[in-house]
């Protein structure tokens, strides 16, 4: 098993994890959670997004929170934008980073952003022309790529159609969605190997919900085949608001657990993670998902 000796971790906890939570988070304490977030070392941190104010309200501070933290210079703060009016408020806060976000199954992608998968696609590519214009990096993102609430299964054949449309129009980086964390090793690996032959593995990144405890097997899986880039959710907050009951991503902290214990290299300190762990936990009033901010915890 040859895996790769270093690993990107992009945090998506204070824009997936917090699109999901009930309450409102209050703007300072999203300001906090990011900042030290930014001192444990993690190179990307989603801030927030800027999607309809009537869909997730509970992101609507984004420009506040990204004019309140403290950005460091190697660090990349991207949002999370659905259309030319998102770029627009994305460009006016000074972001520097975006990410569209499609789908592989239809009916996901109108409960999420209100069009089909074409529709979504003819939208991504001005909002990425819009970008490249003003020298602003784009992520592409792809939902439900090993299962819908909705659909059920999904064809790979979709994923890589998705992922194609991705890359050709800009996207630096195209991250897979396990939006309902359902999948498997073997549907893992077989994912993105029929995704590599289309879209180089360099480019892939995988983003693991963990409603069924599957996520680090996935991981582990798709290590060995070239898949360096993991997004992960500090304390496993998160979820989807558009697909009923998919729980969290994968924890950062368990995920790096499992890389230190692989000496795979991520640039990322374990006790400053545990800190902002521990900060938004409190603030949640809830011990954490993740097993290893508990066990460390612990004595
Ligand atoms: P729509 O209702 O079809 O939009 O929603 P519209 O273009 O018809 O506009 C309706 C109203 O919304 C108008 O305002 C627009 O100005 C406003 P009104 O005239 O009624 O006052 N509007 C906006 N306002 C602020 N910012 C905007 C914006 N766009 C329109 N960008 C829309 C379409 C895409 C806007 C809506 O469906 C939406 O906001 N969806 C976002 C849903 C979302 O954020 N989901 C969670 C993120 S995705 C995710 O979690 C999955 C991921 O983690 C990967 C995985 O796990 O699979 C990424
Ligand atoms: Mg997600």
């Amino acid at each position: 098993m040859t895996l790769p000796a270093r690993v990107k971790l992009v945090e998506v906890g204070p824009r997936d994890g917090l699109q999901n939570e009930s309450r409102s988070v209050p703007t300072h304490i999203k300001i906090q959670l990011i900042d030290r977030l930014t001192a444990a070392g993690l190179p990307v941190i989603e801030a927030g997004s800027f999607v309809s104010p009537k869909w997730v309200p509970q992101l609507q501070d984004t420009a506040e929170v990204l004019a309140g933290i403290q950005r460091r210079a190697d660090v990349r703060y991207p949002v999370l934008v659905p259309n030319m009016k998102g770029f627009e408020r994305a460009l006016a806060a000074g972001a520097k980073e975006i990410a569209v976000f499609g789908a592989a199954s239809e009916i996901f992608s109108h409960k999420n952003i209100n069009c089909g998968i074409d529709e979504s696609l003819a939208r991504f590519g001005v909002v990425c022309h819009a970008a490249s214009q003003n020298k602003i990096a784009v992520r592409g993102y792809i939902s439900c790529v090993l299962g819908c609430p909705y659909e059920g299964d999904i064809a790979p054949s979709t994923v890589v159609r998705v992922a194609e449309r991705l890359q050709e129009m800009g996207c630096y980086e195209i991250s897979l969605g396990d939006t309902i964390g359902v999948g498997t090793p073997a549907k893992a690996q077989a994912l993105i190997e029929t995704v590599a032959e289309r879209v180089p593995v360099e480019v892939l990144a995988a983003h693991f919900h963990d409603t069924y405890g599957q996520a680090l097997a996935n991981l582990i899986t798709v290590l060995p085949l070239g898949v360096a880039t993991i997004d992960c959710s500090v304390s496993g907050l998160g979820g989807c608001p558009y697909a009923d009951g998919a729980t969290g991503n994968v924890a950062t902290e368990d995920v790096l657990y499992m890389l230190n214990g692989l000496g795979i290299d991520t640039g990322v300190d374990m006790d400053a993670l545990l800190d902002a762990s521990r900060f938004i936990s409190d603030v949640l009033k809830r011990a954490p998902v993740s097993k290893v901010a508990r066990a460390m915890s612990k004595g």
